[in-house]
């Protein structure tokens, strides 16, 4: 904030200084200014980044703050410490560049002349796609809404999301590259196919070694396959064919973590492959020729897939009513200790309801 108090106030000082007062401003003659600037900068419609950024949607923009332009850090800093480009910013900055944001890399003498600055700043206001704010009403807007704009190319975001003057947006290369999550019902599977009999092959070199030959593992890593039926047991084995309810987790788990130690190595076909030996593994598929791709994958239902019930927690009287949950003396009588969670390690095997508390667990 501080910084930003700096900057206007330098602005304030730089413009009285300059203007000495009110100056007409002419955006024709402003046009003509441009062939100043027009050797680096880009403005109108289409416009796209050259040596400097477009200057589409100036004012009210944040400085440094437009998708896929490099800034000097100078530049970015600036608008990060609160440097918003209005009329006033603008004419200090393109009267002395360095004197306003000292290391930016726009290497330009500055313009001299009162009447050079206003009628520039005059020119470039005309190419406001969206009713230009100033920066007070733009930091209202709520930050979180900005990315859709952001995904629009050319589509100017006057200080989104910079509000919290953290980071930047990321560029929607930067998403995609994250952006890699299957649904249930196949959105976002890749186009690919692969067999169980192939699937085999990769298995053996890059699997096995943790996960054991079949997927019975080697001690320490998690079983693949195996299982069924002990659900209801202490120690229930909770493995893809026995637990898991669809089979999109497995594609998206093996293609985004594993061979462990060397994520986001296998191809698309390769996972479809592996996907499907593990369905075989599972017994869920048994022929070795049996082909997983994008087409067939969402036809594959999962043994356990019917124990899975929709989180309905809305649906709870204490939700649905909006009525408070009750804290204290819920329970009609006298509670007792049914069970302990040994299993879990988490009760100590020995010693009664009646032992001490350790000291410092009150
Ligand atoms: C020699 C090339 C060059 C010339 C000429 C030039 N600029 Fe720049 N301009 C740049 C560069 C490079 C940047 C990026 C600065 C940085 O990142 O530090 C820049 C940045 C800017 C910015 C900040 C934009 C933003 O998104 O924050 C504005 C505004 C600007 N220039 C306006 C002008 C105007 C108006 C003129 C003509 C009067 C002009 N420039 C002349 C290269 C130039
Ligand atoms: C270097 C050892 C190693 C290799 C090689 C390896 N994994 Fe794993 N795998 C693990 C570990 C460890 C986990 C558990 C990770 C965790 O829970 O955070 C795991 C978890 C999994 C899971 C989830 C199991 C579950 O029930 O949670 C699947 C599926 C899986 N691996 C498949 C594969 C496939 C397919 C390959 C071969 C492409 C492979 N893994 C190679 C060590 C390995």
């Amino acid at each position: 904030m501080l910084k930003f108090l700096e900057a206007t106030a330098i602005a304030a000082v730089a413009a009285a200084a300059l203007c000495g007062g009110a100056v007409a401003q002419d955006a024709g003659a402003g046009k003509r200014t441009f062939a100043k600037c027009a050797a680096c900068h880009a403005v109108g419609p289409g416009a796209r980044h050259r040596v400097g950024p477009e200057l589409n949607d100036l004012i009210g923009r944040t400085a440094g703050s437009i998708e896929g332009y490099r800034y000097s850090p100078a530049m970015t800093k600036a608008g990060q410490g609160g440097l918003v480009w209005t009329a006033e910013t603008l004419q200090s900055y393109l009267a002395d560049p360095k004197a306003v944001v000292p290391g930016t890399k726009m290497t330009f003498a500055g313009l001299k002349k009162a009447d050079e600055l206003a009628n520039i700043v005059a020119y470039l206001g005309t190419f406001a796609t969206t009713a230009a704010a100033p920066p007070s009403a733009a930091e209202a807007t709520p930050p979180l809404a900005a990315p859709a704009a952001a995904a629009t190319p050319g589509a100017a975001t006057p200080g989104a999301g910079h509000v919290l003057r953290l980071g930047r947006q990321a560029t929607p290369e930067e998403i995609a590259a994250w952006d890699i999550d299957i649904r249930p019902d196949g959105l976002g599977l890749p186009k690919g196919k692969g067999t169980v009999a192939q699937g085999g092959e990769i298995y053996e070199a890059k699997c096995a070694a943790c996960h054991g030959g079949f997927g019975e593992s080697v001690g320490r890593w998690p079983v693949l396959a195996g299982g069924q039926d002990t659900l209801q047991n202490d120690r229930p084995e909770k493995t893809i064919g026995s637990y898991w309810p669809f089979l999109s987790t497995v594609y998206d788990y093996v293609r985004r973590a594993m061979p462990f130690g060397d994520a986001r190595s296998l191809s698309d076909d390769d996972v479809y492959a592996l996907t499907a030996y593990l369905l075989y593994l599972n017994d869920i598929v048994t022929d070795e020729n049996f082909v997983l791709s994008d087409e067939n994958f969402t036809a594959v239902k999962m043994p356990n897939a019917a124990n899975f019930i929709d989180d309905d927690r809305a649906q709870e009287a204490h939700y649905h009513t909006g009525a408070a949950p009750c804290m204290t003396a819920c329970r009609p009588g006298t509670a007792t200790i049914k069970t302990h969670a040994a299993v879990l390690d988490v009760t100590p095997e020995e010693g009664g309801d009646d032992r001490q508390p350790a000291a410092g667990i009150q």
